[in-house]
């Protein structure tokens, strides 16, 4: 098998199980569970599901407790998304190649079904608890997802690239640098972390994980400006020339595309380097990691 094929298997999995664990669209809230459930079923990569198995097998881990877990990812995920998309703040109308959640439930419905997909991958998560040898596994793994989430995470993230869009002077490269490594890099962080603990590995390898998942958040994003720049709607299944929409000093704006692309290249090749050092090379998600340089969605 190709590479690619092996994502495409990977990521039918990672989908089948993330699907295990949505609401049953039923009952009186039933707007609030089919909105929450669009804005995950549409699509998606399910990258973060992924890389957070991939790091859990890597280091021996076999167990039910992980499915849990990246159940829960994809849902934070999608929920930033959601209210990525908001027109309070990017304002777009497409995500994943169908119309965002806002456009097809209303503002007020999208803005509950983001609340819902922040709360219920803690109660799912918090389910790994009765299928685990390993408690203390399980509840460091929902600090680690809960911190990665906040304030010192993506929603902090995003919380500084809403403030510090439209002001009168560019970002420094410091300021966009902490925006990326929160709003992208922390939830890649989180799903290598959470991968790892629950295999068991010692702190000094969970710490290494937060290092690779970092140079590779800010890869990735990176990798999306560019996208935002070259690609089509039709491609990426959502608007292209977002950043310059909404103003936003990007990679892209500052650096320009080479230079930018560059970066994306030298970024993933240092998490690659500190991959081998927890016994990842030649491993998938070394492959994975190759793959997500050149992405094109
Ligand atoms: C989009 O993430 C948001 C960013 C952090 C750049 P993805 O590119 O992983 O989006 P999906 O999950 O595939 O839709
Ligand atoms: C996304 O940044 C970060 C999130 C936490 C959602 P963008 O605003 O560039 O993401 P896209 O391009 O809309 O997916
Ligand atoms: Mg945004
Ligand atoms: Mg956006
Ligand atoms: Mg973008």
């Amino acid at each position: 098998m190709t590479d690619q094929e092996v994502l495409a298997k990977k990521t039918a999995e990672a989908e089948e199980i993330v699907k295990r664990f949505l609401p049953k669209e039923e009952g009186h809230a039933k707007t609030l569970l089919s909105a929450s459930n669009y804005s995950i079923t549409v699509g998606g990569k399910r990258l973060r599901p992924i890389i957070m198995r991939e790091t859990y097998e890597l280091l021996g881990g076999n167990g039910p407790e992980i499915d849990y877990f990246m159940a829960a990812m994809e849902m934070i995920h999608s929920s930033s998304l959601v209210h990525d998309d908001l027109p309070c703040m990017d304002n777009d109308e497409w995500r994943r190649g169908k119309r965002t959640t806002w456009y097809v439930y209303g503002e007020a419905m999208a803005t509950l079904a983001g609340d819902n997909l922040f709360v219920l991958p803690f109660e799912t998560a918090a389910g790994a608890f009765s299928v685990t040898k390993d408690p203390a596994r399980v509840g460091e793994a929902i600090r680690v997802l809960a911190h990665k989430t906040g304030q010192e995470g993506m929603i902090g993230g995003q919380s500084v690239d809403v403030e510090l869009t439209d002001s009168e002077t560019p970002l420094t490269l410091e300021q966009m640098e902490f925006i990326y490594h929160l709003k992208t890099g922390a939830l890649l962080e989180g799903s290598m972390m959470i991968g790892a603990i629950l295999a068991g590995a010692d702190e000094e390898t969970v710490r290494k994980t937060e290092r690779i998942a970092s140079c590779i958040g800010m890869a990735f994003q990176i990798r999306d400006d560019i996208l935002d720049v070259i690609s089509t709607t039709d491609k990426l299944g959502k608007p292209v020339l977002s950043d310059e929409k909404n103003h936003k000093t990007t990679y892209v704006s500052v650096y320009g595309l080479e230079r930018a692309s560059e970066m994306v290249e030298e970024y993933s090749e240092e998490g690659i380097r500190l991959l081998a050092e927890i016994g990842g090379q030649g491993s998938f998600l070394e492959s994975l990691f190759r793959m997500m340089i050149s992405r094109e969605k």
